[in-house]
């Protein structure tokens, strides 16, 4: 049952349509709307494509509505901007037209939308804003005083922005100073949407709206937050930027200001001291090209991310080396990158075992947990990956330690923590390596945690080599001699570093952990890689992935990697065949 309540402030009623499936139920209100409209509405109802695009080709022809009919109209067509259109492209071609079509309903809808609008997530958002840009100036005035009716709700103030970006009417040069304020809010997701609506007002406004203080302070604002510390806000800066320079509302002085800071984004101003943020160089490269001073990106810039080097370490896990000198410049220790090994494949983050800055490579261990890992091992040598993001997430803890610092690795973990390892040694710490597996063949990259660690203690659950057992049974030994351990790094499966933090946990010992948390963007954007730690919700790629072991909620991340796990059998399945 769908209970659609629609509140138009014009019209002066509250109209409450409550419709299921198609036998909605009339309420005296809905009587007074149309046959046609109701009819329209019902077919709208039903979740199908064809029948969805019929009432909308049927709705088009609609002339002459009255009041209730354009609410009740307006009502169920943006119900098609909530849908989940995910894997749907049809659904998306669909809401578009019912954009055009509520736009066209006018003013009398307006306040219903932008009612809606303040709430709606941000795909939906897009869609709410640009019906309401098609009704031009007085939309923009209904716009801006939402923005002042709202101005506590960051969320609400958001969307308005959005709205405010797909604006074509002159009118719309009005809102600039409210944007430009709003650039400069305390809430990183307001910064950024304004610098998107002052980008999109500059694409879709003449040039001549624009007078040179207005472009003055446009340039400053987006300027200055090319220093923002979120990445999001510089993508949004680079971008608005970048609009300023395409519809030519930057000349002389401020152009070369402009080339200047996208060449120092990029790093191609020979200062090799390029932007950290993956999506701001991205959106710099956009641009670079209005720039004739600014040179070639793709010279300097370009990553090939071909595999130069493949070795099966045990089955179906595979070191590889792979050409990426500007990730191989900035790479640290405990950060990692996501990868997508082809055009239409998914993205997977990848923990970074090595490094060579000169040669411009980097070094990974991938194991075939799934589809697109397995495609990634299938790839030989000479084959390039379709891209590599990164260096993402923060750096391992490292400083110098009274005792002994203990790094702990299992599976593809045992590479990941040797770039910690070698800069706990380089920093005069005693570094022991634990690696351990469930049999000898299975103890991965032993030889390389050797070359930087005092000492390397193996464990195998079945006895074949080292000690036999887990993990913690190596570091009961270390105590037992009676070496004190001052830290301890654990990466790899999830109950094996569970463990380690439980044993630590009562003897005061400082341990970190590596959360494989399930990630989307990677940049602390999409939420997907939420895990509590402390009590608090942190992001898995953007504040770590290592953390305090003995305040991760273990049992949550445990739940989450298994989210997906119908689907993702699936999706191997579906390659397999
Ligand atoms: C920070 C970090 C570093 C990692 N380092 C390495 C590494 O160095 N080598 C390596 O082989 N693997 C590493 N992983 C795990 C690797 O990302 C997953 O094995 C991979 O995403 C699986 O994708 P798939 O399509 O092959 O398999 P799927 O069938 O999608 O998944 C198989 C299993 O992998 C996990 N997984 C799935 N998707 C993700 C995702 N987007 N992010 C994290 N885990 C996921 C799930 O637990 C799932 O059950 C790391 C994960 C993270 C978060
Ligand atoms: S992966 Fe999206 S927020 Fe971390």
């Amino acid at each position: 049952m769908l209970v659609v309540q629609i509140l138009l402030k014009t019209g002066k009623f509250i109209l409450e349509c409550v419709l299921g499936g198609c036998n909605y139920e009339p309420i005296p209100e809905f009587q007074t709307v149309t046959k046609n409209t109701k009819a329209i509405v019902e077919q709208i109802n039903i979740d199908n494509e064809e029948s969805i695009a019929v009432a909308l080709a049927q709705a088009e022809k609609l002339a002459d509505l009255s009041g209730e009919d354009k609410a009740v109209l307006a009502a169920a067509l943006s119900t098609l901007f909530y849908h989940d259109n995910h894997g749907r492209p049809g659904m998306i071609k669909l809401a578009g037209k019912a954009e055009a079509i509520i736009g066209k309903l006018g003013m009398d809808v307006v306040p219903f939308l932008i009612s809606e609008l303040v709430n709606a997530d941000s795909e939906s958002a897009a869609h709410f804003g640009r019906a309401v840009a098609r009704n031009g100036k007085p939309a923009v005035k209904a716009v801006l005083q939402a923005i002042d009716a709202n101005r506590k709700e960051d969320y609400a103030v958001i969307n308005l922005l959005t709205a405010l970006s797909y604006f074509t009417d002159s009118e719309a040069i009005s809102a600039m100073p409210e944007i430009l304020v709003a650039a400069k809010s305390a809430n990183h997701r307001v910064r950024a949407e304004a610098l998107e609506a002052s980008a999109g007002l500059a694409k879709r406004l003449d040039a001549t709206l624009f007078d040179e203080k207005l472009r003055l302070k446009m340039y400053d604002i987006a300027s200055s937050a090319l220093g923002d510390q979120q990445p999001i806000v510089r993508h949004f800066a680079v971008h608005s930027i970048g609009e300023m320079v395409k519809k030519g509302l930057l000349d002389g002085e401020l152009k070369g200001k402009a080339a200047k800071a996208f060449s120092g984004i990029l790093g191609i101003d020979g200062n090799n001291n390029w932007d950290n943020g993956f999506i701001v160089r991205h959106e710099a490269e956009k641009y670079v090209g209005l720039f004739k001073q600014a040179g070639s990106a793709k010279n300097k810039y370009h990553q090939s991310f071909r595999i130069l080097e493949k070795r099966e370490l045990c089955p179906d896990t595979y070191y590889f080396t792979i050409e990426a000198p500007l990730t191989a410049a900035k790479i640290q220790a405990g950060q990692f990158i996501i990868i997508r090994p082809s055009e239409f494949a998914e993205r997977i983050p990848l923990s970074i075992c090595g490094w060579n800055r000169d040669k411009g490579t980097i070094n990974i261990i991938v194991m075939a947990a799934g589809r697109t890992s397995r495609e990634m091992t299938n790839l030989s040598v000479g084959s390039c990956f379709a891209d590599v993001v990164g260096p993402l997430g923060t750096r391992s803890h490292v400083k110098k330690h009274e005792g002994t610092c203990v790094v702990i690795g299992g599976g593809y973990g045992t590479g990941a923590v040797i770039p910690t390892a070698r800069d706990l040694a380089a920093l005069g710490n005693r570094v022991i390596g634990i690696v351990g597996a469930r049999n000898e063949k299975l103890l991965l990259m032993v030889p390389e945690l050797k070359e930087v660690c005092a000492e390397v203690m193996l464990t195998t659950n079945d006895g074949s080599a080292g000690i036999k057992g887990f993990v913690i049974h190596a570091l009961e030994e270390i105590l037992k001699r009676g070496e004190k351990i001052s830290h301890v790094l654990a990466v790899g499966p999830v109950p094996m570093m569970m463990a380690v933090a439980a044993m630590t946990k009562p003897l005061g010992i400082e341990t970190y952990v590596s959360l494989n948390a399930v990630m989307v963007d990677g940049t602390g954007m999409c939420g997907s890689c939420r895990v509590i730690v402390g009590g608090e919700t942190k992001f898995a790629c953007f504040h770590g992935p290592d953390f305090d072991g003995h305040k991760v909620d273990f049992e949550q991340l445990m739940k989450r990697q298994k989210m997906f796990v119908a689907k993702e059998k699936e999706a191997l399945a579906f390659s397999e065949n």
